[in-house]
């Protein structure tokens, strides 16, 4: 082969590759372009093996001429290469574009449950007033939950709370006030006592307004100067911070066994404005709470001295307080976990 014939066979195949390399628009077949004009079995490297024949004079012409074939089909390559890689890259960002003005993935944040939101409001007020929080197990002695609470084994008022046992010794409490005899005991007959005690309590009951198990918050004040008067007025402030500064409150005699003497509270109710309605049971009132002065026997059963201290109790539904003041129907909407429910209360 001479220069000329070279250059012919060069230059036919330059312009095949041209032709082919506008044919390329994918890897693959960029890659049998390659193969083709570039790898081991293309014109081109036989070309070069062909270079051992050429005459030793003449080596050197075919040697740069056969640089410039490879340089011209590499480049033909290499710019085919490089768009693809710029066309990839394009669709690629083109497919991972973000819409900023797209809504994004709303978070639901949850709300607090009814319940909660009255066992706050109380613990808030009372904290507020420098009570103190405590809490007992809902698993409690007999003798917490009735006997050091005034209610011995054989007396009727165990009938009011109608209790779940355990054992013969182990009651699920029927209330909070357990938690008084647990605070006495603890404060070991001496000194001032004011704490509030949320819980779950527990008992045979069932309907529409009582549900086996509710909340109940348990108050107890115990120093030497307590009088029935801070009773009423702490009562009447409490109320009044739950259900509206113009709602007036009542209190009536009534009897538990750990106080004397003992008062329910009663609210004017909201539903007819102290008319008379069903939810009223047209009296004009809700009763809301049960408190009075602590019983001397209370007093001293949990070791503390009746004679220089005094104490006053109340005990309060939050379910109840919270049906009134939300108009929840049914008690057992608060344990369905109902999230349409429960949004309802939603405070944004
Ligand atoms: N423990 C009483 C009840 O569950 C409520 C109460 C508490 C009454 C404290 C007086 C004093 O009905």
């Amino acid at each position: 082969m001479d220069i000329k014939e070279f250059d012919e066979i060069s230059t036919r195949e330059i312009a095949l590759a041209k032709e082919e390399i506008t044919h390329v628009d994918n890897r693959m077949t960029l890659e049998q372009f390659k193969g083709k004009f570039l790898g081991k079995k293309s014109l081109l490297t036989s070309l070069y093996q062909s270079m051992r024949e050429v005459p030793s004079d003449q080596k050197k012409d075919f040697g740069l001429k056969l640089t410039e074939m490879k340089n011209t089909l590499n480049g033909l390559f290499e710019e085919k290469e490089e768009e693809m890689k710029s066309l990839e890259l394009s669709r690629k960002l083109e497919s991972e574009k973000i819409d900023i003005t797209l809504p994004g993935n709303h978070k639901r944040i949850g709300s607090k449950h009814p319940f909660y939101a009255i066992v706050d409001e109380v613990v808030d007020f009372f904290v507020g007033l420098g009570f103190s929080v405590a809490s007992g197990p809902e698993v409690e002695s007999d003798y917490n939950n009735f006997e050091m609470m005034n209610i011995p084994k054989d007396h009727p008022a165990r009938d009011m709370q109608d209790s779940f046992s355990i054992d013969q010794s182990t009651v699920l409490r029927s209330h909070t006030s357990c938690v008084q005899a647990r605070v006495m005991k603890a404060m070991a007959g001496k000194g001032p006592v004011k704490v509030i005690c949320p819980g779950k309590v527990y008992r045979r009951d069932n309907d529409a307004t009582h549900s086996h198990q509710f909340g109940q918050i348990e108050g107890l004040v115990i120093s030497e100067d307590c009088t029935f008067a801070n009773l009423l007025e702490t009562l009447t402030l409490l109320l009044k911070h739950l259900f509206g500064e113009k709602r007036e409150v009542r209190f009536r005699p009534s009897f538990f066994p750990f106080t004397e003497p003992s008062v329910e509270a009663d609210i004017q109710c909201f539903e007819c404005n102290g008319k008379g309605c069903s939810l009223c049971k047209h009296t004009g009132w809700i009763e809301v709470l049960g408190s009075g002065m602590v019983h001397p026997n209370v007093l001293r059963l949990n070791g503390y001295d009746d004679k220089k201290y005094k104490g006053f109790a109340f005990g309060i539904g939050i379910d109840r307080v919270a049906m009134l003041k939300y108009g929840i129907d049914d008690i057992k909407r608060f344990y369905t976990n109902d999230i349409d429910f429960i949004e309802q209360f939603r405070k944004e």
